[in-house]
């Protein structure tokens, strides 16, 4: 392969071409694989991801320490591997046979090849067009088989997704699970919204969700400052952030099950060095981990945020 340089502003690396088709919030895909690839390589780690360095890229560890540095932790920020685990366990808890699996801005989250699932369970991959085709690239060159059955839908989600979806064979009246991880805070407030209320919209009762959030103290602390530069530089500034979790959540449709912060019980696997505190000052980072249920059909349009529509355009529609 041949090598091209400097993708992400204020950084040069050598990468494979094939990388560089990768841009702005798709890139940051590659560092969460790459974070996963570091964990696997762990003698206590949380989970193994052998598909994760090939599909971070060569350059991938580079990129990681771009956006992670070392002075964060010598070892890597503990959230990352906590929270993939969190969300391993969430799927495993929620899928049984015969499931609907649908991941939002599923990156290159290599789960429908890593874990093992129920007989008939179909994941719908749900990210941008060039982020799905380099990962299927990738993982039809290497020639595992997935788990499950897995189908792609290339959109953008600031696009009208939902006939799309539908389109790939999700059926609204089966229930399903559905999960974002690393997901809504790269999004503008209202699409944040806008996807975890349609995510309820096209799910029915006894369908599930799982999310991660981030608080708004992120955007207020200096020791971030870097690291949020550097973010926008890229291209893939984080934006949508809340205080309120359980309330973004639950007012989009979703009956919230579990609320818990990397630390707490159920997202600390002897990883995180102290418990999460609940009176932490607002001006510190929180991370926000939330699984919740659908307990009734929800309608079109229920709440004002999510009620302004946005129109599929020529770009997204069949693109992929
Ligand atoms: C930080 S990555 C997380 C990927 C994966 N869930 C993980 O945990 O490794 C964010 C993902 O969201 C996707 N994404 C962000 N904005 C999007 C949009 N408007 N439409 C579709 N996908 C989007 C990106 O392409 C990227 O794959």
């Amino acid at each position: 392969m041949s090598s091209a340089t400097g993708y992400v502003a204020g950084m040069t690396t050598d990468a494979p071409s094939r990388e560089t088709t990768l841009r702005a919030v798709a890139q940051t895909a590659r560092w969460t694989a790459a974070a996963r690839a570091r964990e696997t390589e762990r003698p206590d780690r949380l989970f193994s991801d052998p598909f994760a360095g090939l599909l971070a890229g060569t350059d991938g560890p580079a990129l990681l320490r771009h956006f992670h540095t070392a002075h964060a932790a010598e070892d890597g920020n503990p959230f990352l591997p906590i929270r993939t685990r969190w969300f391993d366990d969430f799927l495993r808890a929620s899928v049984t046979s015969g499931r609907q699996v649908v991941g939002l801005g599923v990156g290159l989250d290599s789960r429908a090849y890593r874990l093992s699932w129920p007989p008939g369970t179909v994941m719908f991959e749900v990210d941008q067009p060039e982020l799905l085709s380099y990962k299927n690239e990738l993982l039809a060159a290497e020639g595992s088989g997935a788990g499950c059955q897995r189908r792609m839908v290339p959109v953008d989600l600031a696009q009208d997704w939902r006939a799309r979806l539908l389109d790939a064979g999700y059926d609204p009246h089966d229930r399903s699970v559905w999960f974002a991880e690393g997901l809504l805070f790269y999004l503008p407030d209202q699409l944040a919204g806008q996807t975890v209320e349609w995510a309820a919209e096209l799910a029915c009762p006894g369908s599930r969700l799982a999310v991660d959030l981030i608080g708004t103290g992120v955007f207020r602390l200096r020791y971030l400052r870097t690291f949020l530069r550097r973010l926008e530089r890229a291209g893939s500034p984080w934006r949508f952030a809340t205080d309120e979790p359980a309330r973004f959540v639950a007012e989009r449709g979703w009956r919230v099950d579990e609320l818990t912060e990397p630390g707490d019980p159920g997202a600390n696997y002897g990883r995180w060095p102290e418990r999460a505190n609940t009176s932490t000052p607002a001006n510190l980072p929180r991370s926000f981990l939330v699984a919740a249920s659908l307990t009734e059909r929800r309608h079109p349009g229920a709440s004002a945020t999510g009620a302004r529509r946005t129109e599929p355009t020529e770009d997204t529609i069949g693109a992929g």
